[in-house]
């Protein structure tokens, strides 16, 4: 945990942070400072009390549980992945909203291959998300573990498919890869490291009620 006196919120640069900028502005904090122009990583806020670490959004949770931040936002896809326990998730803030899904080459007949009970090899960075969705359907699975572009792995034969995420499609359309399952809905959530929910209840409480008024609706 963080000093008594600091509320420490973890982020991650790009949409997590925008997204979560009306969020903070509800609860009375603005960011002084423009991740995108300073390679500062503890960024002021208004507020002396308030600060946030930008790290990367895979790290969020572990920031949090170790208490490194009192407080985060990181995807569901993230958390699910996240190996560790004791995180505090009070909200879904439906914000980074996108899905995972399977998507393969317009070529590869899906439906077949998982019809007659034949192996896939699977390219993904969602290795729990992927292995649950396989087993729940009972297909059997190969799964290959990438870090970042994904839609390169039924180009070029590394993989039959790969579970990414979507959003607008056009990232799969622009690798012309179709989408034929979706998985799961994503958004991000808050997260709170539970020994700072006690020592610092109220201003944390305080915090969770402002953001809660200000999730945008669908
Ligand atoms: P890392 O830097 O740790 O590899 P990342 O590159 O996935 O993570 P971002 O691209 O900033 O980080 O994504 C942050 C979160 O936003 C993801 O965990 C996911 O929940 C959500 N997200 C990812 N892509 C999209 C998208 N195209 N549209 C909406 N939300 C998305
Ligand atoms: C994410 C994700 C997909 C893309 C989907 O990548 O990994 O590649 O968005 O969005 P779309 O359906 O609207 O095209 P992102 O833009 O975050 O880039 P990244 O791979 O650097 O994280």
């Amino acid at each position: 945990m963080t000093t008594a006196d600091t509320i420490t919120l973890a982020l991650s640069k790009g949409r997590i942070f925008e997204e979560t900028l009306p969020l903070l502005k509800a609860a009375g904090i603005e960011v002084t400072e423009d991740p995108e122009k300073s390679r500062k990583l503890i960024l002021p806020t208004n507020r002396p009390d308030v600060r946030v670490v930008l790290v990367r959004a895979t790290d969020v949770p572990t920031y949090v549980e170790h208490g490194g931040a009192d407080l985060g936002v990181a995807g569901k896809d993230v958390l699910l992945e996240h190996e560790g326990q004791g995180l505090y998730q009070p909200l879904d803030l439906n914000i980074a909203r996108c899905r995972m899904s399977v998507a393969v080459r317009a070529d590869f007949d899906y439906a077949g291959v998982v019809k007659q009970g034949s192996r896939i090899r699977v390219a993904t960075k969602y290795v729990n998300i992927a292995r649950d969705h396989f087993a729940n359907k009972g297909v059997h699975v190969d799964i290959i573990k990438l870090y970042g572009s994904m839609e390169l792995a039924p180009l070029t034969g590394l993989a039959d498919a790969i579970v990414d995420l979507v959003s607008t499609g056009n990232t799969l359309k622009a690798n012309k890869l179709v989408e034929v399952e979706p998985i799961m809905d994503i958004s991000s959530r808050l997260v709170v490291n539970q020994a700072s929910l006690k020592l610092k209840r109220e201003p944390i409480r305080q915090l969770i009620a402002a953001f809660e008024s200000a999730i945008p609706k669908n």
